[in-house]
């Protein structure tokens, strides 16, 4: 007898036996017995069923890259990887509120006039709701066409007669497919409508954009399987009270992830910020105990951010640990580097890091600047106001060279700064107008600015 097997349908785990809850995903009521798989038509297991020959193709063949267009947003095209790329599927995922449908409004305004056919739909507001908007950002005469519609069946017709070059849904999670019976924005409508949607805009060489509503957690709501089907995941950033918002791709099969945009609110929709770090330095006071300069790299950009630490005694048995813009555990580990090698203590200690502007930093290459803020808040001594600061640190205590150090270096000339902290090791690099002092270790760089700590 055939082997039954089991797969979950939120993140397509195989599993051979039936449970209520998928150890893959964490989704309960997901896994369903595979119908039919095991046997093939005639009764023989389909293992021993011969299939018919494929095509191999040379891997030395030439292919030419894919024709883009740009919309004449830059900080949009080069997050997209350098513009839109035909028949590719898009998803941008943001909290409520923070301003998806306002970008994707102007994408569509902009693409429509660089000579793209491209479609609005509006599962969340109202034809007159959506042109107003576009009136107010002063695009109202785009030739962009409207839909305010849910039904993904009336949709995937219109577009078929239609033959746009793009099509924007806003949002996934208001579409519903009656080829479900569950509810709208629910896991499996949400699954099922961006399975059709993107399948169909790949037949037909149409270009889909959905939006997409980020969780409590911070994911894309529904299940992973939706960050799977699309070639572009794109996430938009910012903290609700500041201007600011950024615009990163976190995956991109046509460009490099962990590139962003950076925009600026306004009264009339979003404007492009063209040089980040002026915006992100531009509240930036006198030297300040506390207060660094990381030189950082975000995709393929330098870009310089103020790191803020503050320490102070903590009433609380366990002192606390807050971050805003970094990874607690990454926080930890600096911690925990400045005690054992460097014998500096922050027990009874509360520990506040920030990240100025609301930028979220990924790269190890910030440890450095962390470390220095955290020192220079403990210690009450401010770190020279002319310097950038950035390096890797290993448990060891020693400190590791960052790749694109002279990219760092010439931004934060370009911005007037004059020094720059680094670790030492790697290609020797130098940059007219700005002195490079280079640390070897942890140790060393404690010594140097903070007296022996
Ligand atoms: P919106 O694009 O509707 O957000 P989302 O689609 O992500 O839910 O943007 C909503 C906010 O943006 C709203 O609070 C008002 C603000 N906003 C401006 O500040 N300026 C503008 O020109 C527009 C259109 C919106
Ligand atoms: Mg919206």
């Amino acid at each position: 007898m055939a082997k039954k097997s089991f797969s979950c349908s939120a993140c397509g785990a195989s599993f051979s036996k039936w449970s209520g809850r998928c150890e893959g995903c964490g989704e309960w009521n997901t896994i369903s017995e595979d119908a039919g798989l095991s046997a093939g038509p005639s009764g023989k297991s389909l293992g021993q069923k011969r299939g018919s020959r494929i095509q191999l193709t040379d891997l030395a063949a030439e292919e030419t890259p894919p024709p883009r267009t740009r919309c004449g947003l830059d900080e949009l095209d080069r997050v997209l990887g350098g513009g839109l790329v035909p028949a590719s599927a898009i998803l941008v995922g943001g909290d409520p509120g923070i301003g998806k449908s306002t970008l994707l409004l102007q994408a569509a305004a902009k693409f429509a006039q660089s000579g793209l056919k491209t479609i609005y739909v509006s599962g969340e507001e109202a034809s007159a709701q959506v042109r107003m908007r576009a009136q107010r950002l002063g695009l109202g005469q785009a030739p962009v066409q409207l839909a305010a519609e849910t039904n993904l069946r009336d949709i995937l017709t219109t577009l078929e007669a239609e033959r746009p070059q793009l099509v924007i849904i806003d949002s996934i999670q208001t579409m519903w497919s009656d080829n479900v019976d569950s509810a709208p924005g629910s896991v499996s409508q949400v699954r099922s409508a961006a399975h059709e949607l993107t399948t169909f805009a790949k037949r037909k060489g149409i270009s889909v954009v959905m939006v997409g509503h980020v969780t409590k957690e911070g994911q894309i709501a529904g299940p992973r399987v939706v960050e799977h089907m699309v070639d572009t995941v794109l996430y938009f950033e910012g903290e609700r009270g500041h201007q600011f918002r950024i615009l990163r791709a976190v995956k991109n099969r046509f460009g490099a992830a962990d590139e962003i945009g950076v925009f600026e609110m306004t009264g009339s929709g979003l404007s492009e910020v063209i040089n980040p770090s002026a915006l992100f330095l531009s509240e930036r006071g006198e030297a300040a105990a506390g207060s660094v300069v990381f030189a950082g790299i975000e995709g393929t950009r330098p870009v310089l951010v103020e790191m803020q630490a503050l320490v102070a005694p903590s009433p609380h048995s366990q002192p606390r640990r807050t971050v805003v813009g970094w990874d607690g555990g990454r926080l930890a580990m600096i911690l925990a580097v400045l005690e054992a090698r460097c014998g500096i203590p922050f027990t009874g200690l509360d520990v506040y890091l920030n990240v100025a502007g609301g930028m979220k930093i990924s790269e190890p290459a910030a440890d450095l600047a962390v470390a220095a803020a955290l020192l220079s808040a403990r210690e009450d001594v401010a770190l020279p106001a002319d310097s950038v600061i950035f390096g890797e640190i290993s448990l060891s205590g020693a400190l590791r060279p960052a790749p694109q150090t002279e990219n760092r270096l010439k931004e934060a000339q370009k911005l007037g700064f004059s020094a720059a902290i680094a670790p030492s090791g790697g290609k020797s690099v130098s940059v007219n107008g700005l002195s490079l002092r280079q640390v070897s270790d942890l140790t060393g760089f404690v010594g140097e600015f903070f007296g022996a700590g």
